[in-house]
């Protein structure tokens, strides 16, 4: 075992495969932000590390320790199906649909938090399964040779309650392949573990300021001059919008991909520069399987895998010769005429679709990887990459990705799906943020006016507010439903429906500066800016397994809700007093509560003496924009609030670190404005 940092050690087994999340990363470990976590000058080792027990055989390394019963456990990446996994067990393998509650999703992380004190990260790309809580070890329960519990009833409830027995629980990581394996441990509460394990990943990415603005995906049929047209659309309207996303339509070729223009974009180089002129970002699809008409197949032929996806190959990303072929042809071709981002799509996998739909688990890479490696390491190498081709010209983006995994957090992606739940939306919103993972409840087309607006609502309290009209042509708030849209029939009352997501949308930009400080302590300190209440409040036994309420920023608690709950549902407020974020209104905290929300408002509340600075909503942020603030302080203890101004675009903030604006407000209500002289883009 050998300390790492403050609060985190490693423990080694047998012999450790090469290729591991932890020798393919590209950020450095934080040491000076881990020394600042946790309240102890030095963290003491958590108890359950002198009970783990290791055994490597022919079919893998299994490890296995000592369960508390009342542990709780949450990690294992983005889940939408379930979020404590205290007795059950999760399998890390990648899927993009999974049916049932397995564990399985886009992003499976072999990470989790026990609320017994630690965390545990196993650095491997094998699927994994992980029992929390399972059978207990062969002569464990000898003793129930003299305490014997005989049947006196024979109902199916009887057995069944002398089925849940009370066995001594463990836990059983089962990691075939591998002859050895590194697993790290992190020490503290559920959000002290978050953050080491975030920091020990290198850090919260932070996203450029636009980033955090509205998102628009075009319908896929767009041609070049539809897409300025719709831009143009959106400038009219004074529907704030920040990023236009361009989907399949624009390579020659998509499935696999040619990485350029199609027919459709006759001029690209000249609708990017209006769409820039007009203050837009756009950001393009693509997927990492390269078409054969592709100009860079052919110097990707020696570093790509033994089998092809869609007639294309499948780059090893871990090599660098690959790396580069990939990252040239992006930057002169697409960055340089100012692309700021793309949507890494499809490199997940699924059981589901047709079996040539990604790469078999047998395949093999020229770098010694298989397939099985690979799809858990594929979706991390792709962002890498990307972001590195990105810092090269020291041009911050915010992306997406369908995929993600290990020690993602420094990576600016978030993750998107095609399932399409509401309700499993917002528990991803809750499950992302304990393994360094950021996740949208994307908006598409809707069944009715309700669903779009409570959808709308969710996305701008999310980390991206993205609006993914690939399948429409109108915006959703012209028309919901798919066929009709298609058809190119509006809802009656499109304008009802364009002014209140504007108005939505307005509430999002407003917060722009509020959200960007909660990013810059993720990047600092390894806080999620959006997390489940369990990290806030880790001693309330209430909010152990609440999935669909959220804190978002410092001190803002959302509460959506969905289509089917039919405007109302139950809502816990942690002790102390809490505040509405739209009327102020006051409420004693401690308790659940049954709430209503009209359509056109998500239920936001706000903690006693919270400090919040509001902006002026712009319809997008430029180079030049100043944010014109108001503040808002809730309730009557004193409080506070840090605004962070950098160039909200480069990497600069790195080595020059960023001005800092700090409102204070005392018991009395009197605000002072600190650091003010230094700061362009906040105004008051
Ligand atoms: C899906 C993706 C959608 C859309 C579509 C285009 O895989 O999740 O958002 O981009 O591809 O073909």
């Amino acid at each position: 075992m050998e300390q790492i940092a403050k609060g985190v050690w490693k423990i080694s087994y047998g012999v450790p495969e090469e290729h591991t999340p932890v020798s393919m990363r590209k950020s450095k470990i934080c040491f000076d932000g881990l020394e600042q976590v946790g309240k102890t000058a030095n963290e003491t080792i958590p108890d359950f590390i002198g009970q783990l027990t290791c055994q490597i055989r022919r079919r893998g390394v299994t490890i296995t320790y000592p369960m508390d019963s009342d542990e709780d456990i949450y990690g294992f990446g983005l889940q939408l199906l379930s979020m404590n996994y205290a007795g059950r067990r999760r399998y890390t393998k990648v899927n993009s649909d999974p049916r049932m509650d397995t564990g399985e999703s886009h992003a499976p992380v072999p990470f989790y938090i026990s609320t017994a004190g630690y965390g545990l990260f196993v650095d491997t790309y094998r699927y994994v399964t992980f029992s929390m809580g399972t059978n207990a070890r062969k002569g464990a329960s000898a003793q129930k040779k003299e305490v014997n519990q005989p049947h006196e009833e024979f109902s199916e409830s009887a057995l069944y309650a002398l089925k849940k027995s009370n066995e001594t629980r463990q836990v059983l990581i089962d990691i075939p392949s591998a002859e050895g394996i590194d697993i790290y441990v992190f020490a503290g509460d559920i959000m002290e573990v978050v953050q080491r394990y975030n920091l020990f990943s290198g850090g919260g990415c932070l996203p450029p300021m636009w980033g955090l603005g509205i998102w628009y995906r075009a319908y896929g049929g767009c041609d070049g001059e539809s897409i300025v047209r719709l831009a143009d659309s959106f400038r009219e309207d004074h529907m704030p919008i920040d990023v236009i996303g361009i989907e399949p339509g624009w390579h020659s070729h998509s499935y696999a991909c040619t990485f350029d223009w199609s027919y459709l974009f006759p001029e690209p180089g000249a609708m990017l520069k209006s769409l820039q002129e007009k203050d837009f970002h756009v950001n393009l699809w693509e997927h990492a399987f390269v078409y054969p008409a592709a100009e860079i197949y052919d110097s990707l032929q020696d570093y790509s895998g033994d089998c092809e996806v869609w007639n294309g190959l499948v780059p090893d990303l871990s090599l660098s010769g690959a790396q580069l072929v990939f990252k040239k042809w992006h930057q002169e071709h697409l960055m340089e005429k100012g692309v700021t981002g793309f949507k890494l799509d499809e490199c997940d996998n699924s059981d589901f679709n047709p079996s040539n739909w990604s790469f078999p688990d047998a395949s093999q890479f020229p770098s010694g990887m298989d397939g099985e490696q690979m799809h858990s390491a594929i979706g991390v190498l792709y962002q890498q990459m990307m972001e590195q081709a990105f810092r090269e010209e020291n041009i911050r983006t915010l992306s997406q990705v369908r995929s993600s995994g290990a020690l993602a957090a420094p990576l600016p992606f978030v993750l998107y799906s095609d399932l399409y739940q509401h309700e499993e939306f917002i528990r991803g919103i809750a499950t992302a943020p304990f393994s360094g993972l950021l996740w949208s409840p994307e908006v598409r087309d809707c069944v009715n006016g309700e669903d779009l607006l409570r959808r709308i609502q969710t996305v701008c309290f999310s980390t991206q507010a993205l609006i993914n009209s690939w399948r429409i042509p109108s915006p959703p708030w012209k028309q919901t439903n798919i066929e009709k849209n298609l058809a190119g029939i509006e809802i009656e009352e499109a304008k009802y429906y364009t002014d209140t997501c504007r108005r939505i949308f307005e509430l999002r930009m407003s917060l722009l500066p509020y959200l960007y400080s909660a990013f810059v302590e993720y990047y600092k300190n390894g806080i999620p800016p959006i997390r489940p209440l369990c990290m806030e409040y880790p001693h309330d036994l209430q909010v152990r397994n609440i999935d669909d309420q959220y804190f978002f920023g410092k001190d803002m608690m959302v509460c959506p809700i969905t289509m089917a709950q039919k405007g109302e549902r139950e809502a816990y407020l942690p002790e102390g007093k809490w505040y509405d974020l739209f009327s102020g209104e006051e409420i004693m905290g401690g308790k659940w509560f049954h709430i209503r929300a009209d359509v056109e408002k998500i239920p936001v509340y706000v903690r006693d003496g919270a400090v919040v600075p509001f902006a002026e909503p712009v319809q997008c942020v430029r180079e030049d924009t100043v944010f014109h603030m108001h503040v808002r302080h809730y309730g009557k203890k004193a409080g506070s609030f840090v605004l962070y101004e950098d160039d909200f675009t480069s990497y600069d903030y790195e080595v020059n670190g960023f001005r800092k604006i700090q409102i204070l407000v005392d018991e009395t209500g009197r605000k002072s404005i600190l650091g003010i002289e230094v700061c362009k883009k906040y105004l008051f």
